[in-house]
């Protein structure tokens, strides 16, 4: 498929988190990652593609890290108030692509902002297979290892069937329309929404699930920062 036959599509980051799991002295994306930051290196995928009509970053209020970066000043790229959850950042970046001239048909991408590999043949292949869907999924990866349901004191207690279970990664696609009344809903239902796609379930939907690389990889803890620098220099 050419580039041109994919749809054309918004994205939105949301990067307001602190990430206390990295144990750093700064929030995760602003790390480095051989020669640039990990947002930039996540921000560099989407605005090298040429369906792309704009970006929406969702940042905490007091971020001092961001305006210092120079895709900062991008044209292309916007800014939001991130929210006290992670799907709070989301909606406020959803209502901020209204206010760009956005529809409720168009199709938005949400990527965590600590997830700087993604290939472009995963982006290509997530808009291409989602292009004509009616509901929209997301990027994942069959589960490989063997899972283990714990007790509470820390044993085994099942053997879980790995079969059916995939890691759900980002982008997730959906219609901002869909996706903007199916977060708002579920917040105020106080339902828990680790995702765009469990919004999206609670509101009856059944997202798809597009197989895409493993190396995908979100950077969480400092070893998954270690497992990206390896693989960056191993371009090098
Ligand atoms: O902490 P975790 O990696 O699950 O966060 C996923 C994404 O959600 C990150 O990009 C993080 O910055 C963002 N986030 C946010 N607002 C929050 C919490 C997390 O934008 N309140």
């Amino acid at each position: 498929m050419n580039t041109s036959d994919l749809p054309s599509f918004w994205v939105l980051i949301p990067a307001a988190g602190i990430g206390s799991r990295m144990r750093a002295d700064r929030p995760k994306q602003y790390l480095q990652l051989a020669d640039k930051t990990i947002i930039e290196h996540t921000l560099a995928c989407f605005l090298s593609h040429p369906q792309l009509r704009g970006v929406v970053i969702s940042l905490a209020v007091d971020d001092p890290y961001w305006p210092n970066l120079p895709c900062a000043n991008d044209p292309r790229i916007l800014r939001a108030e991130g929210g006290a959850e992670r799907a709070d950042s989301v909606l406020n970046g959803l209502l901020r692509l209204y206010e760009l001239g956005a529809e409720d048909q168009d199709w938005v991408l949400v990527h965590d902002a600590a997830r700087p590999n993604l290939a472009r043949s995963d982006l290509d292949l997530l808009l291409a297979e989602l292009a004509d869907d009616p509901v929209g999924g997301l990027l994942a990866v069959p589960v490989r290892d063997t899972l283990k349901r714990a007790s509470a004191d820390g044993r085994v207690q099942a053997t879980v069937d790995r079969s059916t279970i995939w890691h759900a990664f980002t982008p997730q696609m959906f219609r901002l329309g869909a996706l903007q009344r199916a977060l708002a809903d579920a917040l105020i239902a106080g339902v828990a929404i680790t995702d765009e796609a469990s919004a999206l379930e609670w509101a009856g939907q059944a997202p798809r699930l597009i197989e895409g690389r493993a190396d995908n990889l979100k950077v969480t803890r400092p070893e998954d920062l270690q497992s990206l620098n390896l693989l960056w220099h191993g371009r090098c």
